[in-house]
């Protein structure tokens, strides 16, 4: 069946221009060389060539082979490599831990299923403390009409990115609209939403420190359970915690002859006191696993029960 982007891409013209992406610019900071990068649905190849010539190691993965074989000639003519992969993100594997940075920049091409695969996959395939930059259309997009699929449950929300990456560290989150010449392709004043969100680097902790993961998954429930209510809010009530401190939380630990037996659970619950809370008396529950070398996370802290409001 023919690719539709396949389409978009023919011609000498790049749709998106050979010039890199402004927010991916700005956060040059954060890139070294040698780091390795997992561009994803790179399209023309504008910012996994950028990348390249920054000294990162880039893999360039997309749909179109119109459009990849147009990132290799932007890379040739600049003078340095990627490798680039012609897959479907849907049937994609996401690689362990390969990656210390996804670039996804406009990848709104999926819908709310592939998108929530694809986010769990940005996580599977980042090294611990590895980060993902990401730049996206908001809602009120549809109204510009300047880029994008005109489709709003392809578009994002920041309630819906902190939703999404509630478990990572959010480095940086910005709406804003700006006025931004990407080609034909995104042209104009645009309603756009910037990430740069961190993989945790708690999920492996060395051994001995059973103190430090206990005080760690506390911090961690404490932020989740906070930020969960933060998005409830905004979906339910004007509820924001009063006192992030009034969260209590048990920890027990129970070891075992067999190490994959032995478990950390730490329980949160936030107090009835929160009377005005959706989340007044929930309970939440982060487990660790013990092993021999290391503790290792085998859940996120996720809110267990709720009363009803
Ligand atoms: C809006 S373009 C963005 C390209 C590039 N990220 C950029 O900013 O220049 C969307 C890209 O998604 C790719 N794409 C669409 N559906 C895809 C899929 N199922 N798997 C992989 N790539 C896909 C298209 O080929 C296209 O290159």
């Amino acid at each position: 069946m023919e690719n539709p982007w396949d389409r978009r891409f023919e011609g000498q013209d790049y749709l998106f221009g050979t010039e890199p992406n402004a927010f991916l610019v700005s956060q040059a900071f954060r890139f070294e060389p040698g780091m390795k990068v997992l561009a994803v649905a790179d399209g023309e190849g504008r910012n996994g060539v950028w990348l390249a010539e920054r000294g990162l190691d880039v893999v360039s993965v997309d749909g179109s082979g119109v459009g990849l074989a147009k990132a290799r000639a932007l890379a040739h003519r600049r003078g340095v490599s990627l490798q680039t992969v012609l897959a479907d993100l849907a049937l994609w594997e996401w690689e362990s831990e390969a990656y210390d940075v996804v670039v996804a920049i406009f990848v709104q091409f999926a819908p709310p299923d592939l998108r929530k695969t694809m986010f769990e996959g940005f996580h599977t395939c980042l090294k611990p403390g590895g980060i993902l930059v990401m730049q996206g259309y908001r809602v009120e997009q549809l109204r510009y009409g300047t880029g994008g699929p005109p489709h709003a449950d392809h578009l994002y929300t920041r309630d819906l990115l902190i939703r999404s990456f509630g478990h990572w560290e959010i480095r940086h989150l910005q709406e804003h609209d700006s006025v931004i010449e990407e080609g034909a392709g995104h042209s104009g004043m645009s309603a756009l939403i910037d990430l740069v969100a961190e993989k945790a680097r708690h999920d492996i902790l060395p051994l001995p420190s059973v103190e430090a993961a206990q005080a760690d998954l506390r911090i961690a429930a404490r932020t989740s359970v906070c930020s969960q209510a933060g998005s409830l809010a905004a979906e339910r009530t004007s509820y924001r915690p009063r006192n992030a401190d009034a969260i209590q939380s048990s920890t027990s630990v129970s070891r075992s002859a067999s190490p994959s037996r032995n478990r950390v659970i730490t329980k949160w619950s936030t107090p009835d006191s929160e009377s005005n809370s959706p989340l007044s008396g929930a309970t939440a529950s982060m487990q660790l696993i013990i092993t021999s070398d290391g503790i290792r996370s085998s859940s996120s802290p996720a809110i267990m029960s709720t009363r009803p409001a």
